[in-house]
């Protein structure tokens, strides 16, 4: 069954932070594997006048400027008017959006199209909201740019894609996986380093006590540092 590649329209002030990005990574390995298709644009492209503005003074006063409806959804439709698929699951990206986790990006990784709306200044005229599907948060922090979010969900998206990891295995064992845990401590050569060692079951090539260590260790690690996951792992 070969799977459809895809598609993630972008909606950003700056096109040109994603090439570089893109290219150094198993992103630009998925994109020429043609799993992955990038498309940014910029809502420049649609700016007013001779200085191509986007942006705008906020109504009722108050500091740094807001970017413009009207050019967000020209460059919104334009990535629409020309796509060589389906229309873009539109997500925009915003602190006041909900907090992104796993689930959704296993939801986001569903889908043939998506399109990443990144901000910039003080943030959207909020009518711009009424073109989107959803509002996502990389978490209750404030960056300069949506671009480091969407590259966030990018990368957490277009690695649990089919054939772009080389072990399918380490994104179903890994945190917030399947179980809902955090991953068991992971350890690698030396055996001893300084006044550290290597739990001995690991070295102990018994697959089975291994297997139950690591298991008891995730429980363990979850309760520590996430009470709320071990709480709802528990409920299950
Ligand atoms: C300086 S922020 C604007 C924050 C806005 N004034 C507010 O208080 O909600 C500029 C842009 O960065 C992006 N951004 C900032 N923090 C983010 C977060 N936690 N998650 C996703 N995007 C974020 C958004 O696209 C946002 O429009």
């Amino acid at each position: 069954m070969t799977v459809p590649p895809l598609r993630i329209d972008l909606v950003t002030l700056f096109p040109e932070l994603f090439e570089p990005w893109a290219s150094l990574s198993f992103v630009g390995r998925a994109r020429e594997r043609g799993i992955l298709t990038l498309r940014p644009r910029s809502p420049r492209d649609f700016g007013l006048g001779r200085h191509k503005s986007v942006d705008d003074t906020p109504y009722g006063g108050g500091s740094g400027m807001v970017m413009r409806v009207d050019v967000l959804v020209a460059c919104i439709e334009s990535l629409d008017a020309d796509a060589p698929g389906p229309r873009a699951h539109r997500v925009l990206l915003s602190p006041q959006g909900t907090p992104l986790i796993q689930s959704k990006v296993k939801e986001l990784a569903q889908r043939e199209a998506l399109m990443l709306i990144c901000g910039r200044y003080e943030g959207f005229d909020d009518r711009v909201r009424a073109f989107v599907d959803e509002e996502l948060s990389l978490g209750d922090f404030v960056v300069t740019g949506g671009e480091v979010a969407a590259m966030a969900v990018i990368e957490a998206t277009v690695r649990l894609l089919p054939g772009v990891l080389g072990n399918e295995a380490s994104t179903l064992e890994e945190s917030h996986g399947a179980d809902g845990l955090l991953e068991y401590p992971q350890y690698t050569r030396p055996a001893v380093y300084r006044d550290q060692s290597v739990p001995e079951v690991l070295t102990s090539g018994h697959h089975a006590a291994i297997a139950s260590w690591r298991h008891e260790q995730a429980v363990e690690r979850t309760r520590e540092r996430r009470p709320e996951l071990h709480a709802r792992y528990v409920e299950r």
